[in-house]
């Protein structure tokens, strides 16, 4: 008898605590595991929280987003893919080629995302016409970091000139400071490299070669230069940077075992997420040379089945591009906000030369897309100037023959 009345009730509960009608839904698949990183994700998984969706989270380590990619193609390819996924550039417009990509145009257009986004950016969410991803950020890229009071010890000013870093660099060495934190992975090499060809080659030869593909510009004495400087800056690492994490090399610069890293703004993420004060612990100035390297991170939706998927795409999509969300997360992140109307008052110093050479360079046709984080370029063609630049980096090839196997390289790709 009481066995039974116990069953009766244990029924009810149960019935009582299952799901009632399930709410928005989104499983997100992205890259953001460093500390600065993962403070900025969890503004988002909050922000869905408070509108009543359910997150379940899917992070893959991996900075850059090698293998977040390579995990989101193992699920597509079983059939099961992610709500909503991190992703940018020309692989949006890949994936939905494929035919498996949600349009969200009916969010975009409700919201008013033509209105408050540059058309620069805008174009790089839209498949075909309609809105296919949804924008957070502009994460520029080519910036240095240092170590403030490193510097002032040494007597070296942020470098105005390759010359002046490389002149800066030597002088940290002979007082036995590692002038360079990097972290020997492709994607990092390929970081370095753009800005430093950013640098050398100037905006208008950027362009030509990595965003156009121009042979005479890939195999030129400038590219040569190039190299000459990636040498260089492979003689100011110190003898552990194979393998090693950025955020492990941007923390090198913090705890002062390095002088400087050549990153994008993800690293003033980390540094203001270890309490660190721009201007006071370290400086940030965009790497010598005109232009603006940008990296615009943003999310695309999957199809799926379910209601309660879609209704967590359109709530997803709507909150990343929200107002709010915008300055919060990217306040967090390093980055400044993809919309134009939202205020940069309680951003740094580093945010607003961001954002003020981002307006410059638009004006005068230098702002140019990142090669090395997937702006630029499909991926079969990234993919054989990164091997180039690591092979490089990592062996003891000539200048000459680097820009021999670029040339070869990316017209094998195309
Ligand atoms: C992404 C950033 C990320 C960085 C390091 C970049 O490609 O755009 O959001 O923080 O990789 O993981």
């Amino acid at each position: 008898m009481k066995n039974t009345a116990f069953a009766a009730v244990s029924a009810v509960a149960l019935a009582c605590a299952a799901p009632a009608a399930a709410g928005p839904q989104a499983e997100v698949l992205h890259w953001w595991t460093s500390g600065g990183e993962a403070k900025s994700a969890a503004v988002l998984q909050q922000e869905f929280a408070d509108n009543g969706g359910t997150w379940t989270d899917m992070p893959v380590a991996g900075g850059g987003g090698d293998a977040a990619m390579t995990a989101l193609r193992a699920r597509v390819l079983s059939g099961n893919a992610p709500t909503a996924v991190q992703l940018k550039g020309p692989a949006i417009q890949e994936w939905y080629e494929e035919g498996v990509l949600a349009d969200i145009s009916s969010v975009a257009e409700a919201e008013g995302w033509g209105d408050v986004l540059p058309g620069s950016i805008a174009e790089h969410m839209k498949c075909e016409g309609k809105w296919c991803a949804a924008p957070v950020n502009v994460h520029r890229v080519d910036w240095i970091w240092a170590n403030a009071a490193l510097l002032e010890a040494n007597g070296i000013e942020m470098p105005q000139t390759w010359e002046d870093f490389n002149a800066a660099a030597d002088k940290l060495m002979a007082a036995g400071i590692t002038p360079l934190a990097h972290g020997g992975q492709a994607w990092q090499d390929a970081t370095v490299f753009e800005a430093v060809a950013l640098g050398i080659l100037g905006p208008e030869d950027f362009r030509k070669a990595f965003v156009d593909l121009d042979m005479d510009t890939l195999k030129s004495g400038k590219m040569a230069a190039v190299f000459d400087q990636m040498r260089k800056m492979r003689g100011f690492v110190d003898a552990n940077f194979p393998g090693r994490d950025w955020n492990l090399a941007t923390s090198m610069v913090m705890n002062g075992e390095a002088a400087f890293q050549i990153m994008g703004d993800w690293a003033k993420g980390e540094f203001l997420a270890a309490g660190k004060e721009p201007g006071k612990d370290f400086l940030c100035a965009s790497v010598p040379g005109d232009g603006f390297l940008y990296n615009v991170d943003s999310f695309a939706m999957f199809e799926v089945d379910g209601e309660d998927k879609q209704a967590g795409q359109d709530l997803l999509a709507k909150l990343i591009v929200g107002p709010k969300f915008q300055e919060v997360f990217n306040l967090n992140k390093g980055s400044i906000p993809a919309r134009v109307d939202v205020k940069l008052d309680a951003f740094d110093t580093c945010a607003h030369l961001s954002a003020k050479d981002m307006g410059d360079s638009a004006d005068n046709g230098s702002l140019l897309p990142s090669y090395a984080h997937g702006m630029a370029l499909r991926g079969a063609q990234s993919g054989a100037i990164t091997d180039v630049v690591t092979a490089h980096f990592n062996s003891d090839m000539s200048s000459a023959e680097a820009v021999q196997m670029l040339a070869d390289a990316v017209a094998n790709s195309l």
